[in-house]
C-alpha cells in the first residue's frame, strides 16, 4: 500500500524498498527541481535492475522516477512486469503530460501499483506561466489524473510540494485534486537543492502554518501524507507539538523518512545516492559492488543513519551552503561521473 512503510516504523537493516532514477532525461525544467539533466552516460539495462532486484531479499516496492520516468517507457513497463511477478509494489512518479490511453493499458497490463503524478496548480494559466511550458501541459496532466482514478488496478496519489508557489494556494490545490477524483494526496516538503540553484525554503514558521491551514481545509473523501517534516522541523519541537494534534486524524498521515534506512536511490548510472533530493550523497555504484553489501557495509551510510533517524542531529540539507536563501541563477546541468567498471 502507499506509504506503508513510511508510516510502519521501519528499521535500519532491511532494504525494504529502492527508488530508481531511470532517466534524468526531462521535458520539464522545474526551478526547484535537482533530478534532471544529469547528463548521466549510462543508463540501466533492464537486466541490470533485474540483477540488483534479485539481490534484495526483503524489497516490498520498487519506485521509478527521475527525470520524467515516462521518457523511458519500455524500460518502466519491464521493471513493473518483473516485480509484479515476484509480488513488488511498484511506483511511477511522473509529470503526468506523456500518458495516453495506450500507456495507461501497458501499465495496467504491467501490474502497476502506484501512479504519482506531480500538481501544484489548479489551472492551466499558472500552470504554463509557472513552468514557462505551453498552455497544452496542464490539460494533459489533468487528464491523466481523471484516467488514472477511473482505473481499477492503479493506486493514484497526487503529489503537492509546499512551497512558495503553493504556500496559499494548498487548499485550493488538495480540493481541486479531490474533485478529479483523488483520494490520496501527498504534501512534499521543498527540500532545497544546490543542482540547479534552488535553495529557497519557507522556514518553519510558514512550513507549519501552511500544513495546519490544509488539514483545516481537508476534504474528507481524500488523505493527506505529509513528507519530510523531520527535515525542517526537528523532532520534539514547538512545531511538533502544535503539528501532532492535527495527524490524530486518520485522514492526515505522517509520512515518516525511510531514506537510508529502509529505502536507498539507485541512479541510472548505477549511482547508489542516500536519498535522492535530501541527501544526494554516493555510497557506491552497482557496476562496482553489490547493493546489499553497499547496504550492509557504507560506513556513510551508517552515519546517516545514525545522525538522522537514531539520534535526529542530522540536517537533511548539509549539501547547501546556506539553506533558507535562493541563489538565483541556475547553475546549469551537472555531470554524473562514469561508473570505473563495467562488468
Ligand atoms: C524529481 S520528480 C521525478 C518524477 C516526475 N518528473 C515528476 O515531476 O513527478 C519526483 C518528485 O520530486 C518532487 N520534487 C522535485 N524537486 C523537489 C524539491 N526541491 N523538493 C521537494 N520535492 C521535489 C517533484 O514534485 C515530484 O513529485
Ligand atoms: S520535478 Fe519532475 S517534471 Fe519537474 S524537472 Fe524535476 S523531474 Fe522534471
Amino acid at each position: 500500500m502507499f506509504k506503508s512503510l513510511e508510516t510502519c516504523g521501519a528499521e535500519y537493516g532491511r532494504l525494504r524498498s529502492l527508488e530508481i532514477g531511470v532517466t534524468s532525461r526531462c521535458n520539464f525544467r522545474c526551478a526547484y527541481c535537482g533530478a534532471y539533466d544529469l547528463l548521466e552516460r549510462q543508463v540501466l539495462s533492464p537486466a541490470d535492475v533485474v540483477r540488483v532486484i534479485e539481490a534484495l531479499p526483503d524489497l516490498e516496492r520498487v519506485k521509478l522516477s527521475g527525470g520524467e520516468v515516462l521518457l523511458e517507457f519500455d524500460l518502466c513497463e519491464q521493471i513493473i512486469g518483473y516485480c509484479s511477478s515476484r509480488g513488488i509494489l511498484t511506483q511511477v512518479n511522473s509529470n503526468g503530460t506523456l500518458l495516453d490511453e495506450e500507456k495507461f493499458e501497458r501499465l495496467e497490463a504491467a501490474g502497476l501499483g502506484v501512479l504519482h503524478v506531480s500538481l501544484n496548480h489548479v489551472e492551466t494559466a499558472a500552470h504554463a506561466a509557472f513552468y514557462r511550458v505551453s498552455e497544452k501541459m496542464f490539460p494533459r496532466i489533468v487528464r491523466a489524473v481523471e484516467r488514472s482514478v477511473s482505473s481499477s488496478s492503479i493506486d493514484t496519489v497526487v503529489e503537492t510540494v509546499l512551497f512558495d508557489e503553493t504556500e496559499a494556494t494548498l487548499p485550493e490545490v488538495h480540493r481541486f485534486a479531490a474533485g478529479l477524483g483523488v483520494r490520496r494526496h501527498e504534501i512534499q516538503m521543498e527540500i532545497p537543492g544546490v543542482h540547479q540553484g534552488y535553495t529557497g525554503t519557507l522556514g518553519q514558521d510558514r512550513l507549519c502554518e501552511a500544513v495546519a491551514r490544509l488539514v483545516e481545509a481537508r476534504d474528507p473523501r481524500c488523505t493527506l501524507y505529509v513528507s519530510c517534516l523531520s527535515a525542517h522541523l526537528p523532532p520534539g519541537g514547538a512545531h511538533w507539538s502544535r503539528l501532532a494534534p492535527l495527524f490524530r486524524d486518520p485522514g492526515v498521515v505522517r509520512a515518516d523518512c525511510v531514506e537510508g534506512k529502509a529505502q536507498l536511490h539507485l541512479h541510472s548510472n548505477g549511482d547508489v545516492l542516500i536519498c535522492e533530493l535530501g541527501c544526494p550523497e554516493v555510497i557506491g555504484n552497482v557496476f562496482e559492488e553489490d547493493l546489499l553489501t553497499l547496504y550492509r557495509t557504507s560506513a556513510r551510510l551508517r552515519d546517516f543513519v545514525r545522525g538522522k533517524h537514531e539520534e535526529g542531529t542530522h540536517s537533511c540539507f548539509r549539501h547547501c551552503d546556506r539553506p533558507g536563501e535562493r541563489r538565483g541563477a541556475s547553475r546549469g546541468p551537472a555531470f554524473l561521473p562514469v561508473p570505473r567498471v563495467r562488468p
